[in-house]
């Protein structure tokens, strides 16, 4: 009988390039290429969240600079229009907020035909509930550990207990998908969030804010594992 500490997945840290030097991209991301599995790409459209980042042509140039799995998390309120897009540039995971979108699960679908893997995010203060009906559908449940819009905020404890409930409910439902989390992620925090289920970590300023982003993203993980 699965347990909600069974761990389905390894540990997965997905450094944020919202805290990149943009000018320098590309190096930006060579910097971290070799420590971690996925870069996290925080989509922005100044309508979803008070502050835009990037689009197509960004994407693009990140798809040329690396073969690290680009994790696209879209903070915008037309997902159906642009998410495929991006898988059609060659983004492996797209994550979107589903309250925005009239037929998520049509947009899931569509997505996952076209090859992609198939997130969906989770704003702080919205109970898990609101997305339960897509949770059998999906390759990962982001939830949200600061407001979606910005780098650089504290992490939101009173978040955990809905890890805790998503990885209940993942194990209740013998489900896989994965479970990030997204904002004020640093060591500390890493383990409070592995140990509470997630297995996915994004990490934006405790990543690119240090000069050896490689020993900050091992140290994440390691801190992470070892709270499981
Ligand atoms: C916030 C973004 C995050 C952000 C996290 O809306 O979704 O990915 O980059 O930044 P840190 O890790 O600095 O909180
Ligand atoms: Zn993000």
């Amino acid at each position: 009988m699965p347990t909600p500490t069974d761990h389905l997945h390894d540990i997965v840290v997905s450094p944020s390039i919202l805290a990149a030097d943009f000018a320098r991209l590309g190096d930006e991301v060579a910097s971290v290429a070799d420590h971690v599995e996925w870069i996290h790409v925080d989509v922005m459209d100044g309508h979803y969240v008070p502050n835009i980042t990037l689009g197509n042509p960004v994407v693009t140039s990140l798809r040329a600079a690396t073969d690290r799995v680009l994790d696209m998390h879209l903070m915008i309120t037309d997902p159906r229009t642009y998410a495929p897009q991006f898988v059609d540039l060659g983004a492996e995971s797209i994550t979107f907020h589903p309250e925005v979108e009239d037929d998520p699960l049509g947009l899931v679908e569509d997505l996952r035909n076209m090859g992609a893997k198939v997130g969906v995010a989770v704003k702080p203060d919205h109970p898990l509930a609101t997305v339960a009906e897509l949770l059998p559908h999906v390759d990962m449940l982001l939830l949200m550990t600061v407001e979606p819009g910005f780098g650089g905020q504290s992490f939101r404890d009173d978040v955990v207990p809905k890890i805790v409930e998503a990885a209940s409910w993942r194990s209740d439902h013998d489900a896989t998908f994965r479970i990030e989390v997204d904002g004020g992620i640093d060591p500390d925090t890493a383990a409070v969030v592995a140990a509470a289920g997630a297995d996915t970590l994004v990490a934006g300023s405790a990543v690119f804010g240090h000069d050896d982003r490689g020993r900050a993203a091992a140290t994440i993980r390691a801190r992470a594992t070892g709270a499981r």
